[in-house]
């Protein structure tokens, strides 16, 4: 496990964006697995940027989100896909149907998400995928409990991320789906690389539990040390607490 700690969230996030470039740079058809969220906003505006200055080149790329909010048709505002589209797949040379999102609104959602596992393997696995972390301590929408095997699935989300993610609802959390598809932990563990990446006060204490505590289903991020090549990246504030407790 790799821990990078950035002065500030600006810095943290430009590093992970680094990383994402080099990606692309490196790979002739690079499989990406990207996460959405407050977090993942400012890196999706730096890889537009450079697009748009460096030429930054998405043409050959595939891309496999973590997940997806169950009943919200695509098109909402709130949708993960309005999400990608809005963030990144419109504002870069991405090919049309090569960006994945699970569809939450599949008559059958376990067909679904078995149907994205496959896509997953046909595309020949995915060469990095990031990261965020909720305040649950979930990677995708890995609620507590998620056993480190679970696969593509639908999951009932957690109260404390309907809170999280209240916001976008109009500070409803009542109106957060209840529901949402996510990648299985299992499924993130299979990518070759993962980049976490968290910024933030908010985060310190679930980061600490994340990375010190003993590994749990109970948050599921601390599956990400099982994993043989995983960039941790936090700004100061989220690193707050990890640093505290480190050497203990
Ligand atoms: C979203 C996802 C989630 C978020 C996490 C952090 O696709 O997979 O795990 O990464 O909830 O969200 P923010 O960045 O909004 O704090």
């Amino acid at each position: 496990m790799n821990i990078i700690i950035a002065p500030d969230a600006e810095q943290a996030v430009a590093q992970a964006a680094a990383i994402v470039a080099a990606e692309i740079h490196a790979r002739a058809r690079p499989v990406l697995g990207l996460a959405t969220g407050r977090t993942m906003e400012r890196l999706y505006a730096l890889l537009v940027a450079d697009h748009e200055n460096a030429g930054l080149d998405f043409s050959t790329a595939t891309s496999f989100n973590l997940d997806e909010y169950v009943g919200l048709p695509k098109e909402a505002p709130q949708s993960y896909h309005t999400y990608m589209h809005e963030h990144l797949f419109d504002r870069v040379n991405m090919r049309a149907g090569y960006g994945h999102l699970p569809n939450g609104t599949a008559p059958d959602l376990d067909a679904e998400c078995a149907a994205y596992e496959e896509l997953i393997r046909a595309s020949g696995g995915i060469d990095l995928q990031l990261l965020g972390i909720g305040e649950t301590g979930h990677i995708g929408f890995n609620e507590p409990p998620s056993a480190f095997d679970t696969r593509t699935r639908a999951v009932e989300l957690d109260p404390v991320t309907r809170a999280q993610n209240a916001e976008m609802f109009g500070g409803d959390a009542t109106a957060v789906p209840e529901y949402a598809l996510t990648m299985g932990v299992g499924t993130i563990l299979d990518a070759e690389r993962l980049l976490l990446l968290a910024v933030g006060k908010g985060k310190a204490d679930i980061i600490r539990k994340a990375l010190l505590d003993p590994m749990t289903p109970d948050v599921s991020a601390s599956a990400v040390r099982l994993h043989p090549d995983c960039t941790i990246i936090l700004d100061d504030d989220a690193a707050a607490e990890w640093r505290a407790h480190k050497s203990e």
